[in-house]
């Protein structure tokens, strides 16, 4: 077993670990506050080859493995969760999507947008009624030939009025169920598409949330991805690999909050010496060392995974589940730590517990991760 990283991935995570400090840290809090999208930050993300990580450099992208990817969602989570998910849902629900499935007249015309940052892409399955429930679509797309004329309602879509690609889950064929579902690409500004309020958050305030509406758009029907009725399983696939990278974010939300406590507890004085010097404080840190560890093996295991063509569903799910218990119980902890200075934004650990909790929620709860997690073991 080899535990090191590269020499070029130490290089991908020291890269991730600069610009998060450098570029992500300074207006982090006041982004927050205004729920302002980091748009000049993603164009710099983009620059640096954060948006289309593993895809192919025939297309932009930088051609590299899951494991870099995980290393710099990880470090750019530690500083500013809502870029970071930015970065996973272009590079895993939009990007890898598109390259595993797509043809190569998609890839051409969209990857090259997508991991350039010329563009950023979304990922539509969420819907009024259907979020965990994800194979009771009520968006329609009805087969008209050459076209589809897509009608419904999306909602909770990252990067929602931001994008200029969108991947829409809709159902042709309710009779089919699950098997009668596609997913089509949609560009912003179709006719009859119209982005909805965005969402006022408790967490990632920076990246914008919205619902879609989609009112008798007509869809090339190049633009579908797969075969006919592929859109479920597309969804699953996609989300499989999405949940490493909400995997990754949660334990850069874990660690960032960890390291924050660390270095408050060896210069905040109480009772006469450095708080750490308190077995109260010295064991919340040990617990939240051992926690954030036991998650990176966890995430670093499901990239292997992924990198070494090994079945995911699970590794994946488990690291998800893991990680964001942990992020939620660790930045907690963090705030804790910090006493009232921890309920004061300026000390950053009290936004790394609210963005924490979407990690429990997003691509998948962890309700859902226990269902695959659950069926997967069982079925062996
Ligand atoms: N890979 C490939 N195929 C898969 C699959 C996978 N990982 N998981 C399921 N499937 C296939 C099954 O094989 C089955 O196909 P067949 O019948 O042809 O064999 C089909 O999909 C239906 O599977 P199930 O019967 O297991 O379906 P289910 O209704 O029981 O649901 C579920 C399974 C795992 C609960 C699924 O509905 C699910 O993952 N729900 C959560 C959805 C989700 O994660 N939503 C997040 C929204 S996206 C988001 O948050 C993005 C963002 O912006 C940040």
């Amino acid at each position: 077993m080899n535990f090191s990283l590269s020499e070029e991935q130490g290089l991908i995570q020291q890269a991730a670990r600069d610009f998060a400090q450098n570029e992500l840290l300074p207006g982090v809090i006041e982004r927050d506050e205004k729920q302002e999208f980091p748009t000049e930050e993603v164009k710099k993300m983009g620059e640096l080859g954060f948006l289309g990580m593993m895809v192919d450099p025939k297309y932009g992208g930088s051609g590299l493995d899951t494991l870099s990817y995980v290393l710099v969602m990880e470090e750019l989570s530690k500083i500013d969760a809502s870029s970071s998910v930015i970065v996973s849902v272009n590079n895993s629900l939009v990007c890898w999507g598109l390259e595993t499935f797509g043809t190569e007249a998609q890839k051409e015309k969209y990857l090259t947008r997508l991991t350039t940052g010329e563009a950023i892409g979304a990922f539509c399955l969420s819907e009024p009624e259907a979020g965990s429930d994800a194979t009771s679509q009520k968006t329609t797309a009805i087969d008209k030939g050459d076209h589809y004329i897509l009608n419904g309602t999306k909602n909770w879509i990252t990067n929602g009025s931001s994008a200029e690609i969108y991947l829409v889950i809709a159902q042709t064929d309710k009779e089919k169920k699950h098997r009668g579902i596609n997913a089509l690409i949609i560009e912003k500004g179709a006719e009859g598409f119209e982005i909805g309020p965005k969402e006022n958050k408790l967490g990632i305030r920076g990246s914008d949330t919205h619902s879609l509406v989609f009112n008798d758009v007509k869809v090339p029907k190049e633009n579908r991805i797969g075969e006919d009725g592929f859109g479920f399983k597309f969804a699953m696939k996609t989300l499989a690999g999405g949940r490493i990278g909400i995997a990754a974010q949660a334990l850069g939300i874990a660690a960032g909050a960890y390291e924050l406590a660390l270095k408050y507890s060896k210069e905040r004085k109480a009772f006469g010496t450095e708080i750490s010097n308190h077995q109260a404080i010295a064991f919340k840190l040990a617990d939240m060392h051992t926690q954030i560890q036991a998650a990176r093996n966890l995430v670093y295991q499901a990239a292997w995974d992924k990198d070494n063509d090994e079945d995911y569903d699970l590794s994946g799910a488990m690291a998800k589940l893991y990680a964001s218990q942990i992020a939620m119980e660790t930045t907690v902890e963090a705030v804790q730590i910090h006493g009232g200075n921890g309920f004061v934004k300026d000390y950053h650990v009290e936004r790394l517990m609210r963005d924490a909790k979407i990690t429990q929620i997003y691509e998948g709860t962890s309700e859902i991760q226990k269902i695959v997690i659950s069926r997967s073991i069982l079925k062996t």
